[in-house]
Protein backbone atom coordinates (compact mmCIF):
# COMPACT_ATOMS: atom_id res chain seq x y z
CA UNK A 1 0.00 0.00 0.00
CA UNK A 2 1.36 3.69 -0.63
CA UNK A 3 1.39 5.87 1.98
CA UNK A 4 0.29 9.24 1.60
CA UNK A 5 1.98 12.22 2.56
CA UNK A 6 1.10 13.61 5.89
CA UNK A 7 0.66 17.37 6.36
CA UNK A 8 0.72 20.32 9.20
CA UNK A 9 -2.79 21.38 8.31
CA UNK A 10 -3.13 24.93 8.03
CA UNK A 11 -6.50 26.38 6.35
CA UNK A 12 -4.39 26.49 3.24
CA UNK A 13 -2.03 23.62 3.05
CA UNK A 14 1.67 25.48 2.46
CA UNK A 15 4.54 23.89 1.55
CA UNK A 16 7.85 25.07 0.84
CA UNK A 17 10.54 23.69 -1.78
CA UNK A 18 13.24 23.58 -0.12
CA UNK A 19 17.40 22.21 -0.63
CA UNK A 20 20.63 24.58 0.44
CA UNK A 21 21.73 23.30 -2.94
CA UNK A 22 21.01 25.68 -6.09
CA UNK A 23 19.92 23.31 -8.93
CA UNK A 24 18.19 20.59 -7.87
CA UNK A 25 15.16 21.16 -9.12
CA UNK A 26 13.39 23.39 -6.18
CA UNK A 27 11.59 26.11 -8.60
CA UNK A 28 10.59 23.62 -11.78
CA UNK A 29 8.98 21.19 -8.85
CA UNK A 30 7.19 24.38 -7.18
CA UNK A 31 5.74 25.25 -10.25
CA UNK A 32 5.13 21.59 -11.81
CA UNK A 33 3.14 20.61 -9.10
CA UNK A 34 1.55 24.61 -8.85
CA UNK A 35 0.41 23.75 -12.39
CA UNK A 36 -1.84 20.49 -11.60
CA UNK A 37 -2.82 21.51 -8.49
CA UNK A 38 -4.13 24.30 -10.90
CA UNK A 39 -5.90 21.65 -13.24
CA UNK A 40 -7.21 19.63 -10.59
CA UNK A 41 -8.97 23.08 -9.48
CA UNK A 42 -7.30 23.83 -6.87
CA UNK A 43 -6.66 27.70 -5.92
CA UNK A 44 -2.63 28.18 -6.10
CA UNK A 45 -0.54 30.58 -4.79
CA UNK A 46 3.17 30.51 -5.39
CA UNK A 47 5.35 33.08 -3.41
CA UNK A 48 8.83 33.31 -4.90
CA UNK A 49 11.40 33.81 -2.26
CA UNK A 50 14.10 33.73 -4.33
CA UNK A 51 16.36 36.86 -5.42
CA UNK A 52 17.01 35.25 -8.41
CA UNK A 53 13.11 35.35 -9.54
CA UNK A 54 12.86 32.05 -11.62
CA UNK A 55 9.12 30.87 -10.13
CA UNK A 56 8.43 34.66 -10.91
CA UNK A 57 9.69 34.74 -14.71
CA UNK A 58 8.51 30.52 -15.09
CA UNK A 59 5.19 31.70 -14.75
CA UNK A 60 5.60 34.57 -17.34
CA UNK A 61 5.91 37.93 -15.34
CA UNK A 62 9.07 39.78 -16.17
CA UNK A 63 10.62 40.53 -13.02
CA UNK A 64 11.63 44.05 -13.77
CA UNK A 65 8.04 45.07 -14.71
CA UNK A 66 6.90 43.99 -11.14
CA UNK A 67 5.84 46.62 -8.90
CA UNK A 68 5.11 44.98 -5.28
CA UNK A 69 7.10 41.78 -4.57
CA UNK A 70 7.42 39.47 -1.22
CA UNK A 71 10.06 42.05 -0.23
CA UNK A 72 7.67 44.66 0.33
CA UNK A 73 4.71 42.33 1.64
CA UNK A 74 7.17 40.78 4.67
CA UNK A 75 8.56 44.32 5.73
CA UNK A 76 4.88 46.01 5.70
CA UNK A 77 6.06 48.32 2.64
CA UNK A 78 2.99 46.98 0.82
CA UNK A 79 -0.70 45.84 1.12
CA UNK A 80 -0.71 41.77 0.22
CA UNK A 81 -3.78 42.09 -1.81
CA UNK A 82 -1.75 44.53 -4.18
CA UNK A 83 1.05 41.97 -4.41
CA UNK A 84 -1.08 39.11 -5.73
CA UNK A 85 -1.23 38.54 -9.74
CA UNK A 86 -2.95 36.26 -11.49
CA UNK A 87 -0.77 34.65 -13.69
CA UNK A 88 -1.75 33.28 -17.57
CA UNK A 89 -1.83 29.26 -16.72
CA UNK A 90 -4.45 30.57 -13.96
CA UNK A 91 -2.18 29.99 -10.88
CA UNK A 92 -1.45 33.31 -8.69
CA UNK A 93 2.09 34.65 -7.75
CA UNK A 94 3.34 36.75 -5.21
CA UNK A 95 6.34 37.62 -7.34
CA UNK A 96 10.46 38.60 -6.43
CA UNK A 97 11.73 41.38 -7.42
CA UNK A 98 14.88 42.84 -7.50
CA UNK A 99 14.70 44.32 -3.61
CA UNK A 100 14.96 41.02 -2.89
CA UNK A 101 18.54 40.91 -2.85
CA UNK A 102 18.61 43.63 -0.20
CA UNK A 103 15.89 41.55 2.07
CA UNK A 104 18.50 38.42 3.00
CA UNK A 105 20.58 41.93 4.96
CA UNK A 106 17.46 43.43 6.08
CA UNK A 107 16.32 40.77 7.84
CA UNK A 108 19.16 40.72 9.77
CA UNK A 109 18.71 44.08 11.53
CA UNK A 110 14.77 42.81 12.40
CA UNK A 111 14.11 41.79 16.28
CA UNK A 112 12.20 38.51 15.16
CA UNK A 113 13.80 38.03 11.80
CA UNK A 114 12.24 33.82 11.09
CA UNK A 115 8.96 34.82 11.69
CA UNK A 116 8.19 37.64 9.21
CA UNK A 117 7.05 35.83 6.68
CA UNK A 118 4.94 33.42 8.65
CA UNK A 119 3.21 36.54 10.17
CA UNK A 120 1.66 37.32 6.39
CA UNK A 121 0.00 33.09 6.41
CA UNK A 122 -3.57 34.00 8.02
CA UNK A 123 -4.59 36.23 5.36
CA UNK A 124 -3.70 34.13 2.45
CA UNK A 125 -4.79 30.85 4.31
CA UNK A 126 -8.37 32.16 3.76
CA UNK A 127 -7.84 32.68 -0.15
CA UNK A 128 -6.45 29.92 -1.46
CA UNK A 129 -6.11 25.94 -1.18
CA UNK A 130 -2.48 26.10 -1.53
CA UNK A 131 0.81 28.16 -1.07
CA UNK A 132 3.61 27.00 -2.54
CA UNK A 133 6.90 28.44 -1.25
CA UNK A 134 9.64 28.41 -3.83
CA UNK A 135 13.23 28.89 -1.25
CA UNK A 136 16.26 30.21 -2.25
CA UNK A 137 19.95 28.29 -2.09
CA UNK A 138 21.64 28.46 0.79
CA UNK A 139 20.50 28.41 4.30
CA UNK A 140 20.06 32.06 5.02
CA UNK A 141 16.80 33.93 6.82
CA UNK A 142 15.01 33.57 3.28
CA UNK A 143 15.29 30.33 3.58
CA UNK A 144 14.56 29.83 7.10
CA UNK A 145 10.84 32.31 6.77
CA UNK A 146 9.70 30.31 3.84
CA UNK A 147 10.50 27.01 6.43
CA UNK A 148 8.83 28.47 9.61
CA UNK A 149 5.80 30.01 7.55
CA UNK A 150 5.28 26.61 5.91
CA UNK A 151 6.42 23.72 8.61
CA UNK A 152 5.65 21.06 5.43
CA UNK A 153 8.54 21.07 3.03
CA UNK A 154 9.22 18.92 -0.31
CA UNK A 155 13.13 18.14 -1.04
CA UNK A 156 14.21 17.91 -4.82
CA UNK A 157 17.47 16.10 -4.87
CA UNK A 158 19.63 15.83 -7.40
CA UNK A 159 20.14 12.22 -7.98
CA UNK A 160 23.78 12.32 -9.16
CA UNK A 161 26.74 11.30 -6.73
CA UNK A 162 27.01 15.15 -5.46
CA UNK A 163 23.30 15.76 -4.82
CA UNK A 164 23.05 12.44 -2.17
CA UNK A 165 26.34 13.80 -0.45
CA UNK A 166 24.31 16.73 0.58
CA UNK A 167 21.59 14.96 2.45
CA UNK A 168 23.91 14.87 5.19
CA UNK A 169 23.98 18.28 5.82
CA UNK A 170 20.34 19.08 5.08
CA UNK A 171 19.48 16.68 7.78
CA UNK A 172 21.52 19.03 10.22
CA UNK A 173 20.49 22.40 8.31
CA UNK A 174 16.99 20.99 9.16
CA UNK A 175 17.20 19.80 12.50
CA UNK A 176 18.72 23.43 13.99
CA UNK A 177 15.91 25.19 12.58
CA UNK A 178 13.48 22.60 14.31
CA UNK A 179 14.98 23.46 17.40
CA UNK A 180 16.31 27.45 17.35
CA UNK A 181 13.08 28.24 16.17
CA UNK A 182 10.62 25.79 17.85
CA UNK A 183 9.18 24.65 14.16
CA UNK A 184 8.22 21.25 13.64
CA UNK A 185 9.40 19.98 10.49
CA UNK A 186 7.24 18.14 8.24
CA UNK A 187 9.18 16.69 4.87
CA UNK A 188 6.34 15.68 2.98
CA UNK A 189 8.69 14.35 0.02
CA UNK A 190 11.66 13.93 -1.60
CA UNK A 191 12.31 14.18 -5.45
CA UNK A 192 14.93 12.15 -7.28
CA UNK A 193 15.63 14.67 -10.43
CA UNK A 194 16.61 13.47 -13.65
CA UNK A 195 16.32 9.88 -12.15
CA UNK A 196 17.05 7.22 -14.28
CA UNK A 197 16.43 3.71 -13.36
CA UNK A 198 18.24 2.20 -15.91
CA UNK A 199 21.50 3.75 -14.77
CA UNK A 200 21.38 3.26 -11.46
CA UNK A 201 20.31 -0.77 -12.66
CA UNK A 202 23.90 -0.68 -13.92
CA UNK A 203 25.38 1.86 -11.70
CA UNK A 204 25.92 1.97 -7.81
CA UNK A 205 22.98 1.06 -6.48
CA UNK A 206 19.47 -0.25 -7.22
CA UNK A 207 17.97 1.02 -3.99
CA UNK A 208 18.64 4.54 -4.27
CA UNK A 209 14.96 5.50 -3.72
CA UNK A 210 14.65 3.39 -0.17
CA UNK A 211 18.31 4.58 1.10
CA UNK A 212 16.98 8.01 0.73
CA UNK A 213 13.31 7.23 2.37
CA UNK A 214 15.84 5.43 5.44
CA UNK A 215 17.82 8.10 5.81
CA UNK A 216 15.23 10.72 6.72
CA UNK A 217 13.33 7.85 8.75
CA UNK A 218 16.09 6.70 10.72
CA UNK A 219 16.52 10.48 11.40
CA UNK A 220 13.22 11.86 12.78
CA UNK A 221 11.24 12.51 9.34
CA UNK A 222 9.53 9.07 9.46
CA UNK A 223 6.68 10.83 6.40
CA UNK A 224 8.49 11.06 3.92
CA UNK A 225 8.48 9.45 0.77
CA UNK A 226 10.39 9.42 -2.37
CA UNK A 227 9.00 10.16 -5.69
CA UNK A 228 11.30 10.08 -9.38
CA UNK A 229 11.33 12.55 -11.63
CA UNK A 230 12.56 11.93 -15.27
CA UNK A 231 15.01 14.01 -17.39
CA UNK A 232 12.91 15.77 -20.03
CA UNK A 233 14.01 18.42 -22.78
CA UNK A 234 10.50 19.68 -22.30
CA UNK A 235 10.80 20.78 -18.76
CA UNK A 236 12.96 23.54 -20.50
CA UNK A 237 10.87 24.51 -23.12
CA UNK A 238 7.91 24.87 -20.91
CA UNK A 239 9.90 27.79 -18.97
CA UNK A 240 10.75 29.10 -22.04
CA UNK A 241 7.46 29.82 -22.58
CA UNK A 242 6.30 30.59 -18.94
CA UNK A 243 4.21 27.88 -18.34
CA UNK A 244 3.98 24.61 -16.30
CA UNK A 245 4.82 21.52 -17.65
CA UNK A 246 0.91 20.66 -16.87
CA UNK A 247 -0.15 23.56 -19.06
CA UNK A 248 2.55 22.77 -22.11
CA UNK A 249 2.77 18.83 -22.34
CA UNK A 250 0.98 17.56 -19.62
CA UNK A 251 0.40 13.87 -21.41
CA UNK A 252 4.65 13.68 -21.53
CA UNK A 253 6.58 11.27 -19.12
CA UNK A 254 7.55 14.12 -16.88
CA UNK A 255 4.46 15.41 -16.96
CA UNK A 256 2.28 12.67 -15.85
CA UNK A 257 5.34 12.13 -12.46
CA UNK A 258 4.02 15.63 -11.86
CA UNK A 259 0.64 14.64 -12.19
CA UNK A 260 0.97 11.55 -9.68
CA UNK A 261 3.07 13.33 -6.93
CA UNK A 262 0.46 16.76 -7.27
CA UNK A 263 -2.27 13.98 -6.96
CA UNK A 264 -0.51 12.44 -4.02
CA UNK A 265 -0.16 15.82 -2.61
CA UNK A 266 -3.98 16.90 -2.75
CA UNK A 267 -4.90 13.27 -1.96
CA UNK A 268 -2.47 13.43 1.31
CA UNK A 269 -3.84 16.65 2.56
N1 LIG B 1 13.10 16.87 -14.87
C1 LIG B 1 13.96 17.71 -15.46
N2 LIG B 1 14.46 17.46 -16.68
C2 LIG B 1 15.34 18.31 -17.27
N3 LIG B 1 15.77 19.43 -16.71
C3 LIG B 1 15.30 19.76 -15.48
C4 LIG B 1 14.38 18.92 -14.78
N4 LIG B 1 14.09 19.51 -13.59
C5 LIG B 1 14.81 20.64 -13.55
N5 LIG B 1 15.53 20.80 -14.68
C6 LIG B 1 16.48 21.89 -15.00
O1 LIG B 1 17.48 21.90 -13.98
C7 LIG B 1 17.88 23.23 -13.72
C8 LIG B 1 17.78 23.50 -12.23
O2 LIG B 1 16.42 23.44 -11.84
P1 LIG B 1 15.78 24.52 -10.87
O3 LIG B 1 14.36 24.15 -10.71
O4 LIG B 1 16.08 25.91 -11.37
O5 LIG B 1 16.60 24.26 -9.52
P2 LIG B 1 16.67 25.13 -8.19
O6 LIG B 1 15.42 25.94 -8.11
O7 LIG B 1 16.79 24.12 -7.10
O8 LIG B 1 17.89 25.99 -8.30
C9 LIG B 1 17.00 24.13 -14.58
O9 LIG B 1 17.72 24.55 -15.72
C10 LIG B 1 15.82 23.27 -14.97
O10 LIG B 1 15.31 23.62 -16.21
MG1 LIG C 1 15.20 28.03 -7.90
Amino acid sequence: MISMPMFNTHPAKRIAFVHHKGGTGKTTSCLNIAGWLNKLNQKVLVLDLDPQGNATTGLGVDIKSVTTSIADVIFDKANIEDAILETHSGIYLIPAALNLLEAEIELAYQSNPSVLLRHKMPTLDKQFDFILIDSPPGSGLLMINSIVAAKNIIVPLDSGVFGFETLLTLKILLQDIQQKHDTEINIVMTLLKNFSASFFDHGLTKNMKKWVEEFFSENAFENCRVCTIPFSKKIYQAQYLGLPISHYAPLARVGRAYRRIAKEILEGS
